[in-house]
């Protein structure tokens, strides 16, 4: 029997799964790859492309590489300096002939750049001369059954493919769907043991948000380690906490102001939201950059997270609390189809068991879709509806969704609000759908934000943006609907500040866009007071705020791309006099609408034909005089 299992991870079954992910879909599609090449006798190696030793890559056999594709046809960010190596001129074209590889991509069919970077790979790869072992998968948002649609049959035909090259010894065979469907739950990735549980129980509102941070730390130190298990790399948690804190800064912070800027009857709530920090620390930031916030929306003494509880089978202690409520999103989120098929072991009554059983099988895909993700169904609607579900504390900490920052663009200048005021500010926009069965549904972290009291603690961090501001005399074109708009009043401020009595400033050409001017013009006073002062106006006499009302009464409809091309003439200049094109905001189609409205202007005032004007905007890119922040 031993013989069998030495046998079973015989290192010439090495499968080395990388992957590269910003907000965790290929981390999971990953994980999956990898609980599947176990089943079938492989020895996988897990782990983001930038922590694999790149200069090893030649002398592997099997690699299976899951990305996604990020800001505007980016990579993300955990796989940019192994994508930075892989690029290099010197590389020759046979540096990978030892190398069998497949890609799959998780990408969505509405960006411009669907899937680029998982293309790109694919073609670099071959061009080191790596042989693909099956042909590239491409996962799309846009498919009502999301990225899950094409990873199924992706899977089962990488196994295939696998299998020719790399066949089973005799004594071992590949497991039979069904062997596959009942196999045993492996361990669960990390164990917790209850060291001191003394003094957990808060009293405070300030201790009670430090029990629910640091269990939140608690649990992303945990999955850390267990990912570094999976890739048979050593674990340091210093190392992870100073890694951590080379990329962003970390607050205690209160709320300051929470302030809507919209009308009651405006389709969308925004919010105008102050923060300081909590022992007057100064918050060090640039114009651009980006706050992030964790969503401590549930306290450890909500009703939901004692009914859990006690669903585990545990005593209500109050670290069992804080774990739940800091650590995972038990009431927003829908978890990942794994979850089915883990809870699926901890489901008491057979026909529960089974439905959970057929909602993670292939078969069960379009139906999983329509109860979860369709109607996102959170963990707590789940076990109302399961009522035998009774997992470990352990498993449904893994396999729930964790709950994690969101980003907000800093909408405040350094200069001209922080440093005077000692607050920070973010623009938040509510989120809020009805599912096709008419549930209400909202966004945990917008709609937490959004109705937060004044006072309450708040744990944020800094980090760098995409965008930032550039020197005084370079003119701007800021295209910003929506809560596009919050950068730009961090640039605009900064500018105002630092251009005050300058003759050579440059001109500043402010594209905002909304419904109509009573219900959701955010900052209106703000801009219409510049726009009076003639603040924006630079050396060129061009600057000044122009507004797209979609829905004003009596009016056409009008998008910011509309008015790109109402101001043709204005946009033009400012371009041949060196602007620089800043454009943020929602990031479906919004900015392809907009690079297609400064194309079109630019044929049209440059004489070009649409060859020569695209050129035109792609060497605006090139040169750094175009940029997109979108989300
Ligand atoms: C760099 C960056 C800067 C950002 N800046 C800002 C900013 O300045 N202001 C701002 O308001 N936001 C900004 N965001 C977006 C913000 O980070 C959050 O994504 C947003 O607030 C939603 O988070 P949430 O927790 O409320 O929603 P979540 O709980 O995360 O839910 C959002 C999810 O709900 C689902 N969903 C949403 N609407 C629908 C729908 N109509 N139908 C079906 N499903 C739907 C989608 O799956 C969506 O991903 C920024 C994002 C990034 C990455
Ligand atoms: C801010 C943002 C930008 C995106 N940009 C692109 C893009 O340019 N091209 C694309 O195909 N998909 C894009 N996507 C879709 C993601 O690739 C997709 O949601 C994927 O599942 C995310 O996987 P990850 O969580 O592993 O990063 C974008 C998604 C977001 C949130």
């Amino acid at each position: 029997m031993d013989d069998v299992h030495a046998l079973a991870r015989s290192t010439s079954r090495r499968l080395v799964v990388l992957y590269g992910s910003e907000t965790g879909n290929s981390q999971d599609v990953a994980e999956r790859v990898v609980r599947e090449a176990k089943a079938r006798h492989y020895a996988p190696v897990f782990m983001p492309m930038e922590s694999y030793d790149v200069r090893t890559l030649p002398s592997e056999r099997y690699v299976v590489f899951v990305t996604s594709t990020t800001g505007q046809g980016d990579e993300p960010k955990n796989m940019k300096s192994f994508w930075r190596f892989l690029l290099r001129r010197g590389l020759s074209t046979s540096a990978l002939t030892n190398v069998s590889y497949s890609v799959f991509g998780l990408g969505d069919s509405g960006y411009q750049k669907y899937n680029i970077v998982a293309k790109k790979l694919f073609r670099r790869l071959e061009g080191l001369g790596a042989h693909a072992v099956h042909e590239l998968g491409l996962g799309d948002d846009q498919h009502p059954l999301g990225y899950e649609a094409a990873l199924n049959p992706w899977l089962s035909g990488l196994w295939k493919a696998m299998r020719q090259i790399c066949p089973l010894p005799v004594q071992l065979n590949d497991p039979s769907d069904e062997e596959l469907a009942n196999a045993p739950l492996p361990a669960a990735r990390f164990q917790i043991d209850v060291t001191d549980s003394a003094g957990v129980e808060a009293e405070t509102s300030r201790e009670h948000f430090e029990r629910l941070l640091e269990a939140h730390r608690a649990l992303r130190i945990a999955v850390a380690a267990a990912d570094a298990c999976d890739a048979s790399v050593m674990f340091s948690k210093s190392e992870y906490e100073a890694r951590d804190c080379r990329e962003k800064t970390y607050y205690d912070g209160s709320v300051r102001e929470n302030r809507c800027l919209t009308s009651k009857d405006a389709v969308k709530d925004v919010h105008h939201l102050e923060f300081e920090s909590a022992d007057g620390s100064t918050l060090a930031y640039e114009p651009g950059d980006v706050l992030g916030v964790v969503p401590f929306a549930i306290g450890a003494d909500d009703e939901r997270v004692a009914q859990l509880i006690e669903r585990l089978g545990m005593s209500s202690d109050a670290w069992v609390r804080y774990l739940i409520a800091g650590g995972v999103d038990i009431d927003s989120a829908s978890p990942r189809r794994y979850f089915f098929e883990a809870m699926s072991h901890f489901a008491e009554e057979k026909h529960e068991k089974e439905r959970l059983q057929y909602f993670a099988s292939a078969e069960g895909a379009v139906d999983l879709y329509k109860y979860n993700q369709r109607e996102r169904r959170t963990v707590c609607e789940i076990f109302d509806d399961f009522s035998s579900l009774k997992p470990t504390l352990e498993w449904l900490l893994q396999v729930c969704p964790h709950l994690h920052e969101r980003y907000y663009s800093i909408s405040s200048s350094p200069a001209a609000d922080t440093a005077q005021t000692g607050a920070i500010h973010i623009t938040v926009a509510s989120v809020k759908w009805t599912t096709p069965m008419k549930r209400e549904r909202t966004g945990l972290c917008s709609s937490w934000l959004t109705s937060i009291d004044t006072g309450t603690k708040i744990a944020f961090s800094i980090c760098k943006g995409s965008i930032s501001l550039s020197p005084p005399e370079v003119p701007l074109i800021l295209v910003g609907p929506g809560t596009g708009i919050a950068p730009f009043r961090s640039f605009v401020r900064s500018r105002m500040l630092e251009t005050a009595g300058s003759s050579t400033a440059g001109d500043i050409l402010v594209i905002f866009g909304c419904r109509d001017d009573q219900r959701d013009y955010l900052y209106k006073e703000e801009w219409e007071k510049l726009e009076d002062s003639g603040s924006l106006v630079g050396s060129n006499g061009l600057g000044g705020i122009v507004v797209a009302f979609s829905r004003a009464p009596g009016q056409t409809k009008k998008y910011v791309q509309d008015r790109i091309k109402d101001e043709a003439k204005r946009v033009w200049t400012l371009l041949e006099s060196g602007a620089k094109v800043f454009v943020a905001g929602s990031a479906e189609k919004m900015p392809t609408a907009v690079r297609m409205a400064i194309q079109d202007v630019v044929k049209t005032h440059g004489s070009l034909d649409d060859e020569e004007s695209a050129r035109y905007v792609n060497k605006l890119d090139m040169s750094g005089r175009y940029f997109v922040d979108a989300w």
